[in-house]
Order: C-alpha cells, then structure tokens, then sequence
C-alpha cells in the first residue's frame, strides 16, 4: 500500500528535519520542499541515515506559486502540509521588514491557493508564542490577547494566522491549524540532526553549547534584574523531538476532523526555566563550568512566558516525554558531534 505523503516546506530546517523523522517513523513519507536559504543538503541524508526511508525532495522557493504548482501537479495521494519554511530571525526582521512579510507571507498564501486549487487538505502552521506578546496572565492559554507585535517577524506569525482564519472561513471544508511554539531546544538523539545556527548565534542553547565548546568566549546573560526568582527571564523550553511528534500529532488530529475546522494549539512544556537555571541544568549534564557574565538586558525580551498546554494535550492526543535535562544533553552531543566533522 502507498505511504501517505505530507508536503512539508522548510523539511531540511532544525524543527523541519526533525519532524521528517517523525513522520517517517509514524508511516508516513515526507515531501520536502527547501530552498536551501537556512539549511544544508546533507541534512536529508541524514534524516534517511536515521530512519531508512530518504524523503522526496522537491527544490523551490515556497514563494514561488507557479514553480511549486508545476512540481506538485502530478503528485498523487497527498495528505497534507507542514509549512516551516520561513524567516525566523527577530533581530534581523527589524533591519529588513520589507524581505519578512514578503518571504514569510507570500509563502503562505501561495501554499494555501495551491491547496485549494490541488485538493489537498490539513494545513499545519509554524506559529510562534510571540503573537501573545508579554501575557497578563501565566500560564498562556490559546485564549490569551494577541497583543501589538514586538517586531516584523512577529507581525508575520500574526498576519498569517489572520490569513489561515480568513482562508479557512472562505472555504469551509479546510482544515487548518496553527501551533504556537515556545523555546525549541535540543537535538535528535542520534546526533545526526540538530540546530545549524549561521554565524553568531541568537537563542541561549546554541550560544551555550558553543561556548562549552571553545567557539565563543564567553556567554552574556541578558539582564538579572528582571521581576523574576533569580532575576533571569523565563521561557518554556520544549525539546525538538517533542515538537517535531506533536506536528505528526496535529495531522492526524486534521485527519481525525470529519469537517473543516481552523484551530490553534499552545506547544511546549507548561514549565518556565530562567536563563540561570538553564546554565545550571547544561552545566550539570555536560559536566563543566560555563563561563558566563552578567550583561544589560536585551531590548524586546518578554520577562516571563510559558505556555498552558492542556489543549494540545487532549485534542492532539499528545504529550511532552522529554525534559530540560534531556535537551540540553541532546544540544552538547549535537554540538560536539559538529566538531568530530
Ligand atoms: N539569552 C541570553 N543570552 C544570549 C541569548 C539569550 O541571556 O546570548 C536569554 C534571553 O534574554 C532570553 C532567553 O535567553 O531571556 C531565551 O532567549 P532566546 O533568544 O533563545 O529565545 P527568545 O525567547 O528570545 O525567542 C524565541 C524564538 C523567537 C520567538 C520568541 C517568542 O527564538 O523566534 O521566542 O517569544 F519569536
């Protein structure tokens, strides 16, 4: 019997490779769609590498709707798109607006037309926890007030999500989800697909694991004297794996709806961990001292979030198995194993 195929944009990314595995161990056979902007070529050889099954591979800008029509027209037997393929840098959306909504934004709608105009069904969205801004009440639940974006990648997740909605009230047998993901962190346990962050970078796991191993002098923690316990802020970090199965989770749940719906899910792990604790949880599974220095804070960082994940839980029959222990050991045999290479 033929595989069920899931198109999913961005399948060589960080979350994207590791949800190609995912998929390939739940049965289905993934259909990447990358440009290769952010991400390496042997990163599908990878994924075949862990799972035994090498995942189509389709070459084009998602923003590109007449080549991604050409490519997909003969496709047989598609079940549905996991679009992650977009701009994630929050510092950068702020100096290149214009390349953010454009990217981020003619993706989606060129995916969604395609959608309609090819029969496909079950759209799931990479969304962010960023639309919720800093929450007034913790934890998120999906029913928190979207507020004012703190920048143009933000907009962006907004802006889709308000087009998803749209799309999906225009054509009511659509099914369509949005996941909001808090801090993804960590690494498949094989070591063969991990973050690839380019050049210096943004998010605290990857500056810590390559400070831990001599390519960064030094981390800056960005401000201790913020409302919180020890005056570090807290995020919900969830591991990849864990992310990467509650997307397999979210198109089984689409496939499960016998009417066309549009909903969005909180995906994380319901715990908030401060900068220091995530520094003392590395330093206690890598067996170092880390060498870090207080610094001033960082401007639009949200002092406190982590997400309610009750929803996700019971309608995406899913939940987290891993923990910040385990991520964090993921993240340092990851890192190590990109200085074997
Ligand atoms: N941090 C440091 N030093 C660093 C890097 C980060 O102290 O060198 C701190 C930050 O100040 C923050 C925490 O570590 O308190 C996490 O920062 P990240 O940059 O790893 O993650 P953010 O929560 O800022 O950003 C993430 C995603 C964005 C998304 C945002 C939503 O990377 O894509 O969550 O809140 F928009």
């Amino acid at each position: 019997m033929d595989k069920k195929r899931i198109i999913v944009t961005g399948g060589a990314g960080y979350i994207g490779s590791h949800t190609c595995v995912e998929l390939i161990n739940a049965g289905y056979t993934p259909i990447i769609i990358d440009n290769f902007f952010n991400s390496e070529r042997f990163i599908v050889d990878r994924i075949e590498q862990i799972t035994g099954l090498r995942p189509d591979l389709i070459e084009v800008d998602c923003t590109d709707y007449s080549g991604l029509m050409t490519l997909l027209k003969g496709y047989k037997g598609i079940e549905g798109i996991i679009h992650f393929a977009a701009y994630k840098a929050v510092g950068e959306s702020t100096q290149k607006p214009v390349d953010y909504y454009y990217n981020n934004i003619a993706s989606t709608t060129a995916l969604l037309k395609l959608m309609n105009i090819l029969g496909f069904n079950n759209f799931v969205f990479s969304s962010s926890c960023t639309v919720y801004g800093q929450p007034d009440e913790l934890p998120v639940t999906e029913n928190s007030p979207i507020k004012t974006a703190e920048s143009p990648y933000g907009r962006t997740k907004q802006m889709c999500e308000d087009v998803m909605k749209d799309y999906q009230k225009a054509n009511q047998d659509q099914k369509v989800v949005s996941l909001r993901y808090f801090n993804p962190i960590g690494a498949h346990s094989s070591s063969l697909i991990g973050e690839l962050p380019r050049g210096v970078p943004n998010n605290l796991v990857p500056y810590i694991t390559q400070t831990a191993a001599g390519l960064r002098d030094h981390l800056t923690v960005f401000g201790d004297d913020y409302d919180t316990p020890d005056g570090t802020c807290i995020r919900d970090y969830i591991h990849v794996v864990d992310l990467a199965k509650a997307h397999v989770a979210a198109i089984e749940y689409l496939i499960r709806q016998k009417n066309g719906i549009y909903n969005v899910f909180n995906l994380g792990t319901g715990r908030g961990n401060s900068v220091l604790e995530v520094i003392r949880t590395f330093e206690e599974v890598a067996g170092l001292k880390l060498n870090y220095k207080i610094g001033p804070r960082r401007s639009g960082d949200i002092v406190k979030v982590y997400a309610d994940v009750a929803k996700a839980n019971k309608d995406l029959e899913w939940e987290t198995e891993l923990d910040l222990k385990d991520a964090l050991r993921d993240a340092w045999s990851w890192e190590r194993s990109l200085k074997e290479n």
